[in-house]
């Protein structure tokens, strides 16, 4: 699979043709790192195409762990024990699913060669810290970004913003979902910010990101899939329709797919979006997978946010939108076969949350929201809830996305966590699928919070959504930008018949 090369590492030149069987000497064996609902999706498409599948997470029973072929239980941030679990395992492929993990034990494994990392060992520790990732985006390959600077005090952040202006939004550089983030919007919020942002970011120190505050108009995911091409046996670039998303208190609890964009903007974002997951791949082939590119749309100016090089929480929808999901999609470019980006229906997710602080709960009114046509569900089996958890999605299709997200949020708010314990009270057990309103947070004005004031959605996730995305202009056509087609949009009778959409030539 692999071939040595002296100072450079290990390039991948050959992805086995072959998929043996689970259990056996000869199986195709992935571990994935990380077990949550993302990493249990990736499980069911690895255990469809036959391949034996080893979950890790850090608590017992968590999703991934459900449905794999064995799991372990570590802390992947301890670089013994993680070299350990790989090393027993030996697994072909180490797929990470979070960004929590000691990425020096898998550059090391790579670097040794026995495995290969997916899609690179340097992706997965340059895409952990959001200053090895902006500086990749804008210093190397000068890609759109909003202005930015790097501060390791309250002082520095005061000077920082001299560069970068207001508002401007303070991230710890290591943390996701939101934590530790806030917008600041003038000197007086410093301070509150910095204390903030140590509290929240993952490791101990404090450095931060100043980042220019985006007006965007929209926001979205473009997955992008980077997989052998059957006709060369090199990597292409492969988009997946826009997905659109609202964000609140750092988790998306809405997303949907096509977002209308205007040409000009696609043909932006699918250029974007091609050269930084080029980037996190060798040249050869290495980083094959799925990425998750993040950018903001204002009219027909996109900006890169950030890149997931895995599967992306708001590409749920694709459960129920594409022809293969992001997951299959990803099992598929992870053993080097063919993919497949076609768009089968417009549709949307909403998420559920726990809304309860207990372990064991359960859920009611499945029967009621599934009634609901063309929905489906997934409970992910979290062992634990807590009221801002996520615990399940719904994901619905209909003829166009509007009505899509409007059953999608009627069906998720139609479901009901309840509490196991005996001493529930029933009073807080009815309330108990509101998820609760966002803290209250003296000091600092949360960054969720703050996109909520420019565009109020009810309270309680997911909010009733009556409104379409924002209008963009008919399909686009005409030339293809510099990067890739675009993936085209459309209503069903349109998108069934589409065609799988790639770049012809690796961007780099
Ligand atoms: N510079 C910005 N301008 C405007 N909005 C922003 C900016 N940065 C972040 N946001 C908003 O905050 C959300 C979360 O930001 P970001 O993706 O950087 O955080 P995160 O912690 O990495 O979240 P996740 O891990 O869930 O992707 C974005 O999706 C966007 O809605
Ligand atoms: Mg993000």
């Amino acid at each position: 699979m692999t071939t040595n090369t002296s100072g450079s590492g290990v390039v991948i030149n050959a992805v086995p043709d072959r998929i043996g069987t689970p259990l056996t000497p000869g199986a195709t064996k992935v571990m994935l790192l990380g077990a949550g609902e993302l990493g249990k999706e990736v499980v069911i498409a690895f255990q469809r195409l036959g391949v034996e599948v080893i979950a890790v997470d850090r608590y017992p029973d968590a999703p991934g762990h459900q449905v794999a072929h064995r799991s372990h239980v570590v802390d992947m941030t301890d670089p013994v024990a993680l070299r350990a679990v790989i090393e027993a395992e030996q697994p072909d492929y180490v797929v990470p699913e979070i960004e929590a993990i000691a990425t020096e034990v898998l550059v090391d494994i790579h670097e040794e060669g026995f495995t290969e990392v997916i899609p690179t060992a340097r992706a997965t520790a340059l895409t952990m810290n959001r200053e090895g990732i902006r500086r990749l985006a804008d210093e190397r390959l000068g890609l759109p970004t909003s202005p930015y600077a790097f501060a390791d005090s309250a002082d520095e952040i005061r000077a920082a913003t001299a560069r970068v202006g207001y508002p401007c939004v303070i991230k710890p550089v290591m943390s996701s979902s939101g934590k530790g983030q806030s917008v600041v919007r003038g000197p007086d919020e410093i301070d509150a910010a910095w204390d903030h942002a140590v509290a929240g970011g993952r490791v101990k120190g404090g450095r931060v990101i100043v980042e220019g505050f985006v007006d965007f108009d929209y926001e979205i995911t473009l997955l992008t899939v980077r997989a052998v091409d059957p006709a060369t046996g090199r990597l292409s670039t492969y988009f997946c329709a826009p997905i659109g998303h609202r964000q609140q208190q750092g988790d998306y609890i809405e997303s949907w797919q096509p977002q209308p964009m205007s040409e000009v903007a696609l043909g932006g974002a699918t250029s974007v979006a091609a050269r930084i997951a080029a980037a996190l791949g060798d040249g050869h082939l290495g980083g094959r997978g799925i990425f998750g590119v993040e950018m903001f749309v204002k009219e027909d100016d996109v900006y890169f946010s950030e890149v997931s090089p895995r599967p992306h929480d708001t590409g749920l929808v694709t459960l129920g939108t594409q022809r293969l999901s992001e997951f299959e999609m990803h099992a598929r470019a992870i053993l080097g076969l063919p993919v497949d980006v076609t768009l089968a229906s417009p549709g949307a997710s909403a998420v559920i949350y726990g809304g309860l602080d207990e372990p064991a709960i359960a859920f009611e009114n499945v029967a009621a929201a599934l009634a609901i046509p063309e929905t489906d569900i997934r409970l992910f089996g979290k062992p634990e809830s807590f009221a801002r958890r996520r615990m399940g999605v719904v994901i619905a299709t209909a003829d166009d996305v509007g009505t899509a997200r409007q059953r999608a949020g009627d069906a998720a708010r139609l479901v009901r966590p309840i509490s196991t314990s005996p001493q529930a009270d029933t009073a807080a057990v009815a309330t108990a699928s509101r998820a609760p309103a966002p803290k209250p947070d003296a000091g600092h004005d949360d960054l969720a919070q703050t996109r909520m004031t420019r565009r109020p959605p009810p309270a309680g996730p997911p909010p009733p959504v009556r409104q379409t995305p924002p209008a963009g202009p008919p399909p686009p056509a005409g030339p293809p930008p510099a990067a890739g087609r675009p993936p085209q949009q459309g209503p069903r009778p349109d998108a069934r018949l589409q065609k799988p959409v790639r770049s012809g030539e690796d961007p780099r």
